[in-house]
């Protein structure tokens, strides 16, 4: 059964060089690109994207650093997607929890700068799609 999950690069991903190797794992795994688009998030659409952490200790720096510098938002569909993205990207710390292998584990360094964000749940999913892509 195919679903739809929405993948960001964020602006740590995209200002390593980072794009391409996201999207060539997405690929290999066998997952499709339903949409992509480069661009700068405003602080509305940060803040909606992450209203769950609204109030949290690091939901400030996370804002900042999200708007920071151009992202690459995608929605990424196929079998599982939702759960398939989340294991290609590994755990949220990128030393304590991503293992190598995973984009966090392979790439990351710090909890803030961890590249990569994936939908974890089918309500997440739409609702960030909705965020991202109004159009689609
Ligand atoms: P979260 O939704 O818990 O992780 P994930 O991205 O794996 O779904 O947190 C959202 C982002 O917030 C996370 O990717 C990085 C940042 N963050 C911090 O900066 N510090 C923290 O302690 C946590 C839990 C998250
Ligand atoms: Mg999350």
């Amino acid at each position: 059964m195919s679903e739809r999950t929405l993948v960001l690069v964020k602006p740590d991903g995209v200002e390593r060089g980072l794009v391409g190797e996201v999207i060539a794992r997405i690929e290999r795994k066998g997952l499709k690109l339903a949409a992509l688009e480069l661009r700068t998030a405003d602080r509305a659409t940060a803040e909606q994207h992450y209203a769950e952490h609204d109030g949290k200790s690091f939901y400030n720096d996370l804002v900042d650093f999200i708007t920071g510098g151009p992202l690459v938002a995608l929605v990424v569909e196929g079998t599982r997607a939702i759960p398939a993205f989340r294991q290609l990207a590994g755990g949220t710390d990128p030393v304590e929890k991503a293992t190598p292998g995973t984009i966090r584990g392979d790439f990351g360094l710090e909890v803030q700068y961890n590249l990569v964000h994936g939908s974890d749940s089918a309500e997440s999913a739409e609702r960030e799609i909705k965020i991202w892509f109004p159009n689609l």
